[in-house]
C-alpha cells in the first residue's frame, strides 16, 4: 500500500498549499471559529489498516455526514417502514430549503436534506427522551468506530441551538403536516447533537468502514446492517450525499460520499476503503472544497472510481 500513501502524502503536500479553500460555514458562529488551514484524510482499509495524512487526527464538527449514522440506525429499529416518512429522490435544492416540503406535503425528499435527518431523528426519539436518544446515537458511532474516546462538542450543539431558527422552521412545518411526532424542541435537540459530535478522520473512516464491507464491521465481526441495506445506503448517499452538489461529486469523483458543513466528507469505495476527508472551508453549495478536489485526485489515481477509470 505504499503508493495509496504516497498519493495521500502527494495530495496532503497540495492541499497544504492551496490559497482558494473556500469560506468555513458562518451561520453556525461556533463553525465560523474554525482555522480554514486545515486539511486532514484518512482511508480505512477492510483489513483493519488505516492509511492518513495531513491533519487526520484533529478532530472537527461532523454535521451532516452524522446523517448516514442516524439513517443506518433508523433503518434498524424501524425497517423499511421508515420510507413511509421520508422519500429516496434528489432533492436539486439545497439541504436546508423549505420549498419542496410544501409541494410534498411535509414528506422530505430524502434522509440527507435537513427536513430528511430532522423527521429520522424524530423517529430515533420514539419511546425516548431526547437524552437517551442522543446518547443511543452517540453509542453506535463509537461502535462503529470501536473507539470511546468519540464525543459531543457542546459548545457547537448550543451555538447550533442559538441559532437554529431555519431547522427550527423546517420542524414545525413538518409537525403541522403530521410527519413528526414528537415537541419540536425535543427532535432538534437531538438533530442539533448529533450535528454537533466531533471526529478526526481516522475514526470517521474507520466508523464508515461496514458500508465498504457489505454492511459489516471488519474491526468487530459484527454484521451492522444487512449487505442489502448497505448497498442500498450507498446509492443514497449517491444521488443524495451532496445536495444540489450531489451531480457535481458523482461526476468528479464517483464514489457516494456524504459532506458536512464543518467540511468533513464521508466517502465509500465499495470493496476497497471508506475514506474521510476534512478541510473546513466550503463551496458555494456548502460541501468542503479542498475535500472534493482530494477525493477526485484519489479516486482518479487509484482507479477507485464506482465508474471506472
Ligand atoms: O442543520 C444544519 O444546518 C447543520 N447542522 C448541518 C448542515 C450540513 O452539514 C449540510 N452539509 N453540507
Amino acid at each position: 500500500m505504499t503508493k495509496l500513501q504516497d498519493v495521500l502524502d502527494e495530495i496532503a503536500g497540495e492541499a497544504a498549499g492551496a490559497s482558494d479553500r473556500g469560506v468555513v460555514a458562518h451561520y453556525i458562529p461556533e463553525l465560523a471559529k474554525v482555522d480554514p488551514n486545515q486539511f486532514g484524510i484518512a482511508v480505512a482499509l477492510p483489513d483493519g489498516e488505516v492509511l492518513t495524512a495531513g491533519d487526520a487526527a484533529t478532530p472537527f464538527s461532523i454535521q451532516s455526514v452524522s446523517k448516514v449514522f442516524t439513517l443506518s440506525l433508523a433503518l434498524g429499529k424501524l425497517g423499511d417502514s421508515l420510507w413511509a416518512r421520508v422519500g429516496r429522490e434528489p432533492s436539486g435544492n439545497a439541504f436546508n430549503s423549505i420549498v419542496q416540503l410544501e409541494q410534498e406535503k411535509g414528506r422530505p425528499r430524502n434522509p440527507f436534506i435537513n427536513a430528511g435527518a430532522i423527521a429520522v431523528a424524530d423517529l430515533i426519539l420514539s419511546g425516548h427522551q431526547p437524552r437517551e436518544a442522543i446518547g443511543e446515537i452517540v453509542r453506535f458511532i463509537r461502535y462503529l468506530a470501536d473507539d470511546d474516546t468519540i464525543r459531543i462538542d457542546e459548545r457547537v450543539a448550543r451555538s447550533e441551538t442559538e441559532h437554529g431558527d431555519r431547522n427550527a422552521s423546517l420542524a414545525h412545518f413538518m409537525r403541522a403536516f403530521g410527519s413528526i411526532e414528537h415537541p419540536v424542541d425535543h427532535v432538534l435537540g437531538v438533530y442539533f447533537h448529533q450535528c454537533a459530535i466531533a471526529m478526526t478522520c481516522h475514526q470517521l473512516a474507520r466508523a464508515g468502514l461496514y458500508l465498504a464491507s457489505q454492511g459489516q464491521n471488519p474491526l468487530t465481526g459484527a454484521q451492522v446492517v444487512p449487505a442489502q441495506r448497505a448497498r442500498r445506503i450507498n446509492a443514497i448517499m449517491l444521488m443524495c450525499g451532496h445536495y444540489d452538489g450531489s451531480g457535481e461529486f458523482a461526476y468528479r469523483v464517483g464514489l457516494p460520499g456524504k459532506s458536512g458543513v464543518g467540511g468533513g466528507i464521508l466517502a465509500i469505495a465499495p470493496g476497497i476503503a471508506s475514506i474521510a476527508v476534512w478541510s473546513p472551508g466550503l463551496d458555494l453549495v456548502g460541501n468542503s472544497k479542498l475535500g472534493t478536489a482530494a477525493l477526485e485526485q484519489l479516486t482518479r489515481q487509484m482507479g477507485w472510481s464506482v465508474f471506472g477509470a
